[in-house]
């Protein structure tokens, strides 16, 4: 177990929430002002790493599919770590991911569209705090295709305070001359809205920053807001896109279970994820170990997931998957009482909050009977 003191209040309620935030409708209508499509675009992908509820995304999609009289295919995929957000999101996009999107695997530059609005804040690595957004840009930066339109909403203050790295990795990413830059249509969490396209690159020479991205690292700098109407020519135009031939995350909740047992027969769903559940390590290695299993190594195996797959007793075949699930606590500690007035004391300071964040690693073994298509959680 391991346990901190919290920053404050705020940013308690952003861990517990995973830093939902969602995009604001009068921000996703600002976007929508400036987009549109590539002429003769049969077949778009759009794709949100950490989509939330999928609203930003479908109404995205929703809006694209009226740009054109064209017959054209839209497809949405997003990944999603918490389980009710996941669970709305799959009724709106065409395929969603339930688990943590820095595990998440993607092919690579298929995407006509990538909307980033990461969770914001710290989060530790080794003994180091790294800025969160800095971590999802690095593993779904290229999920991108060269060409394509980037939508990043950000906190106008990660380039100039945090992470003033990430103002030069978007400098060499995106094409240079073409990025613009807005205010976010609500000052709540001073975001900044950035558009531009995914550089294209013809000789695989370094790339040189683009100079205008230096205003991102000015903590006086303004920008303008977005467009309050279409315009008659859009600003960035969503290239052809192709769904990725890799799209997963090696995680299976029970949400995910729930969401593919929906519409489909459970014999029919159990044909499909038999492979899934067994994880590669399962299926390629045979476990020996070096010496004799007792009663105690089997939960931990399981747990692990060593031992996902099917296991069967004398009676019946169960489908197990074995899973850790970080859990986080917030609470703030017992006020002393004032002798002297009897209320409760605050060690001085009216203002000054401290409450403390615990975190757990809760061991989690579901199974599946093969026979009822049961799900029963063991731990
Ligand atoms: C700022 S919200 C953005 C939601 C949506 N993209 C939008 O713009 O409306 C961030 C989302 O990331 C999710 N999230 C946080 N950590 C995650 C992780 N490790 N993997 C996947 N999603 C995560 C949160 O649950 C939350 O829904």
């Amino acid at each position: 177990m391991f346990g901190s003191l919290s920053a404050g209040a705020r940013q308690d309620h952003n861990k517990r929430a995973r830093g939902y935030y969602r995009t604001d409708d009068q921000t996703t209508q600002g976007i929508c002002h400036v987009l549109g499509l590539r002429a003769h675009t049969q077949h778009i992908t759009l794709f949100d790493p950490c989509c939330g509820e999928g609203i930003v995304l479908s109404d995205l999609q929703n809006y694209l599919t009226t740009c054109t009289d064209d017959q054209i295919s839209i497809n949405s995929y997003g990944m999603e770590i918490d389980g009710q957000r996941y669970l709305a999101s799959c009724e709106k996009l065409t395929q969603v991911l339930h688990g943590d999107a820095l595990y998440g695997i993607a092919s690579s530059a298929w995407a006509s569209l990538l909307f980033f609005n990461p969770p914001y804040g710290y989060t530790k690595r080794g003994i180091k705090n790294v800025r969160l957004e800095q971590l999802f840009w690095e593993q779904h930066a290229n999920r991108l295709m060269p060409g394509g339109v980037l939508c990043a909403i950000l906190p106008v203050y990660l380039f100039y305070r945090d992470a003033p790295i990430m103002a030069d990795w978007l400098a060499r990413y995106l094409e240079p001359g073409q990025t613009r830059i807005y205010r976010a249509r609500t000052d709540q969490f001073q975001q900044i809205v950035i558009l531009g396209y995914r550089r294209i690159s013809k000789d695989g020479l370094v790339r040189e920053p683009d100079p205008a991205l230096r205003i991102l690292l000015d903590p006086d700098a303004t920008y303008p807001d977005l467009p309050s109407d279409y315009l008659d020519t859009p600003l960035y135009e969503i290239p052809e896109g192709r769904n990725p031939e890799v799209f997963r995350i090696h995680a299976l909740s029970k949400e995910t279970v729930q969401h593919m047992l929906e519409g489909k027969s459970a014999k029919a769903f159990f044909q499909e994820f038999k492979m899934f559940l067994v994880t590669e390590h399962a299926t390629q290695q045979k476990l020996r170990s070096v010496g004799p299993l007792r009663e105690g190594h089997i939960p931990a195996l399981l747990a692990s997931g060593g031992l996902d797959g099917i296991v069967a007793d004398n009676n019946n075949q169960y489908l197990v998957r074995g899973t850790v699930k970080t859990v986080l606590d917030t609470r703030e500690p017992a006020k002393e009482k004032n002798p002297d007035t009897e209320e409760n004391g605050d060690s001085g300071s009216k203002n000054h909050k401290v409450t403390i964040t615990t975190r757990r690693h809760e061991t989690r073994i579901m199974a599946w009977d093969m026979d009822t298509y049961e799900l029963l959680e063991v731990v």
